[in-house]
């Protein structure tokens, strides 16, 4: 039996920090607020110039060296944004480009802050399937681009960035479980509606929010779903090492860890240095915890994640 595994992990943030102290500039506002209801404190913004695949290309480069790499030992890319380079084509097939590749599938996922986990899914298909042997699959955003900046119900809790794994067929498990949902009934709590469907492009292009009713969603369904994928997989909450969820908001990380019975120190937080960087923020986390030596081989390892759409999903691994 085939399994996949990641072998490697690489992220890049860019260097441009945005602090609560400069929103209280911009909005009305104040570093308080926005740390006692987001627990964030700090966000990157991409310089100007700088695109979502300038982002991911980082990540990619930084995943390659983990895993002892070159770019020619890929023959999948996945890559997943809400904010492409260009409405087409797609910004994997421009990395792939740039990583010299050609002759295999590349593809951007559009499932917003679950892309990640959406395109690890996919990945992990391929490979056991035979249809590839190794796959980089990243979550890159410029998502500060399609904020609006008068708004302070949503210019506080997003942020850029980029991560990136490198998976490889294994006779070792690797992905255990593997969970993806959607209902698009939701759609309209979470969106930029702008797009080819207004027929005419539109000059506000920005993200809209019912933050209340989303955060309350999240809350409800997340633990649900990693209950399903630890069942399908024979294990109990018990046995996961770390839970690396997608970071949108302290309050929902600590509730979903508190229906799970999980303890916040085997909770792997990275929303107060980095914001809500969408579908780059669990490969960012993953790879902030691999690389500070939290995550060792062999752990059980619960990625989860919840976004506009909505869309959903959750993946057990053994690291
Ligand atoms: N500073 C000060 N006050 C604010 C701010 C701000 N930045 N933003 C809102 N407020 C005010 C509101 O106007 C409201 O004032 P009122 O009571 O006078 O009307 C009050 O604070 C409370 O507002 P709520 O929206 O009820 O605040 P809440 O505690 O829900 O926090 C937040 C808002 C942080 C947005 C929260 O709802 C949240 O995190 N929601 C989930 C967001 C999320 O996870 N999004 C998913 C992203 S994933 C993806 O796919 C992109």
């Amino acid at each position: 039996m085939t399994y996949s595994r990641i072998i490697g992990t690489g992220g890049y943030l860019p260097e441009e920090v945005v602090t609560n102290a400069d929103l209280e500039r911009m909005v009305d506002t104040s570093d308080a607020w926005i740390r006692e209801r987001t627990g964030i404190r700090e966000r990157r913004r991409a310089a100007k110039g700088q695109s979502t695949c300038d982002l991911a290309e980082a990540a990619a480069r930084s995943a390659l060296t983990a895993a002892g790499l070159e770019a020619a030992d890929i023959d999948l890319i996945i890559l997943a944004t809400s904010t492409p380079d260009h409405i087409f084509p797609s910004t994997a097939s421009k990395l792939q480009e740039r990583l010299g590749g050609s002759d295999y599938p590349a593809f951007d996922i559009q499932a917003v802050c679950s892309g990640f986990i959406y395109g690890l899914d996919i990945a992990d298909r391929y490979l056991r399937t035979g249809g590839a042997r190794r796959a980089l699959v990243i979550g890159a955003e410029t998502f500060t681009r399609i904020v609006d900046w008068t708004d302070r119900g949503t210019c506080i809790l997003f942020g850029d960035g980029a991560g990136a794994v490198i998976v490889e067929q294994s006779e070792e498990p690797g992905i255990l479980s593997s969970l993806l949902r959607a209902d698009g009934r939701y759609r309209e709590l979470l969106w930029v509606p702008a797009g080819v469907a207004e027929g005419e492009q539109r000059e506000r292009a920005y993200v809209e929010m019912k933050g209340n009713e989303v955060f309350k969603w999240a809350v409800n369904n997340l633990s649900r779903i990693v209950d399903q994928a630890l069942e399908s997989s024979g294990l109990t909450r018990a046995d996961i090492d770390w839970l690396v969820p997608h970071q949108a908001n302290i309050r929902i990380l600590a509730a979903t860890a508190r229906k799970l019975g999980m303890p916040m120190e085997k909770v792997v937080v990275t929303v107060d240095r980095h914001g809500n960087t969408s579908a780059a923020s669990v490969p960012l986390a993953l790879d902030e915890a691999v690389r500070d030596g939290r995550i060792k081989r062999g752990d059980l390892v619960l990625l989860e994640a919840f976004g506009g759409g909505f869309t959903w999903g959750a993946t057990l691994l053994r690291y």
